[in-house]
């Protein structure tokens, strides 16, 4: 019987600044849940936070799109958005970009990655959520975790991965879907998703169908579902692990490179992806430096497993992978990598190129600086 995991993640307020929700904010979402679990829309769930970021992490039988369970997670946004706006909670709402649901929270404003799957005797599950960046800040560790040997080990020694993955890469702007067949189309993909302004990667299949997907990743970016700059689209990848897909140590492995990403402060700096705990993911150092959060748990037919020891619906602990001594070091050089690329100020390429940059207020900056002094571009 098939099942789907859901994540859905939006920054719906926070406390001083955009740093970290409020426990009432949690604790409203998880009574929504809590309801949706008890009239059957989701059969069980857990939430967690990155930085500002709130994560619905639900498991359900509706399939991909379902609008019970997208109703239910824009129910639980809002009461967490309702929340904010009594406490006087920094950007209340602000992910929220439409008034009335429609059916599915895609082009909405929060962040999606659902995949629907044929659960294996044992399935081990990550989620990894990033705060202060986009959706393209997943395309080199992914790159890594299903195409590259060096860092995959299966693909060269076990008989399960020897003929890699497919991934989709999307073009963000034109939508456009395109799937690549790796090892063997190595070289277009990356010319194509080197790109991180342009290109995403949606989603990996398996190339055993038996397996289907092994990833997916949320891909809206909320400028331009809004026209404007109007939040962070903070993405989240959910990924499946070992038994013939990459193990949790081959997933891991990429988040010890402090990866270079666009996103950071104002959503129009570039610096390094920090990997913390949930609990240490507060972004303190100019809103940042970007973050990323890996949490384990088990699916069992309709149930989420992690390292609670009473197993009840919504209480589940997950395995947190990155707040223990090992990641230190990533740590340790994301923060000596974040200084430096501070050092810059507001010089490129600490600084985004303009039409990358999610605050474009620069080409007012200088038809006002003409203006002012009487200049026609151009002349
Ligand atoms: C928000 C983010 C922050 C803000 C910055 C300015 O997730 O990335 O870096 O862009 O704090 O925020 P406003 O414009 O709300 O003052
Ligand atoms: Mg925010
Ligand atoms: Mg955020």
């Amino acid at each position: 019987m098939p099942v789907t995991l859901t994540d859905i993640k939006a920054d719906v307020g926070s406390v001083a600044g955009h740093v970290t929700p409020h426990p009432k904010q949690i604790k409203a979402v998880k009574e929504v849940l809590m309801e949706g679990a008890k009239s059957k829309r989701i059969s069980d769930f857990f939430t967690s936070r990155v930085g500002d970021d709130i994560h619905l992490i639900m498991l359900h039988k509706g399939g991909e799109g379902a609008s019970e369970v997208h109703g239910l997670a824009w129910e639980a946004l809002k009461a967490a958005s309702e929340v904010a706006k009594d406490l006087g909670l920094y950007a209340a709402g602000q992910d929220l970009l439409k008034d009335a649901f429609s059916g599915n929270v895609k082009g909405m404003g929060p962040g999606i990655a659902e995949m629907e799957f044929e659960p294996r005797k044992a399935e081990p599950m990550i989620a990894l959520m990033a705060d202060k960046t986009g959706p393209s800040a997943f395309n080199l560790p992914l790159s890594k975790i299903y195409a590259d040997p060096f860092t995959t080990s299966g693909l060269v020694i076990d008989p399960r991965l020897h003929e890699g993955f497919v991934i989709e890469v999307m073009d963000q702007k034109e939508g456009t879907v395109i799937p690549f067949d790796l090892p063997s189309e190595l070289h277009y993909y990356l010319a194509l998703i080197g790109d991180v302004t342009k290109y995403t990667i949606k989603r990996v299949r398996s190339k055993d169908k038996s397996l289907g997907t092994a990833a997916v990743v949320s891909t809206d970016k909320l400028s331009y579902i809004a026209g404007k700059y109007v939040g962070k689209d903070d993405p989240v990848a959910v990924l499946r692990a070992q038994s013939g897909f990459p193990a949790v140590g081959e997933i891991l492995q990429p988040f010890m490179f402090p990866t270079l990403v666009g996103g950071w402060m104002r959503g129009s700096h570039v610096g390094p992806l920090f990997p913390c705990s949930s609990d240490g993911s507060n972004p303190t150092f100019f809103d940042g430096p970007p973050r990323v959060v890996g949490l384990g748990f088990m699916v069992k037919g309709d149930a989420i497993v992690g390292i609670e020891e009473n197993p009840a619906v919504g209480e589940h602990k997950p395995v947190d992978y990155f707040a223990g001594e090992d990641f230190q070091y990533a740590r340790q050089r994301a923060m000596e990598i974040a200084v430096y690329m501070r050092q810059h100020g507001p010089f490129m390429f600490e600084r985004l190129p303009e039409e990358d940059m999610e605050y474009t207020t620069l080409k007012g900056v200088l038809e006002k600086v003409l203006k002012n002094k009487g200049i026609t571009q151009g002349k």
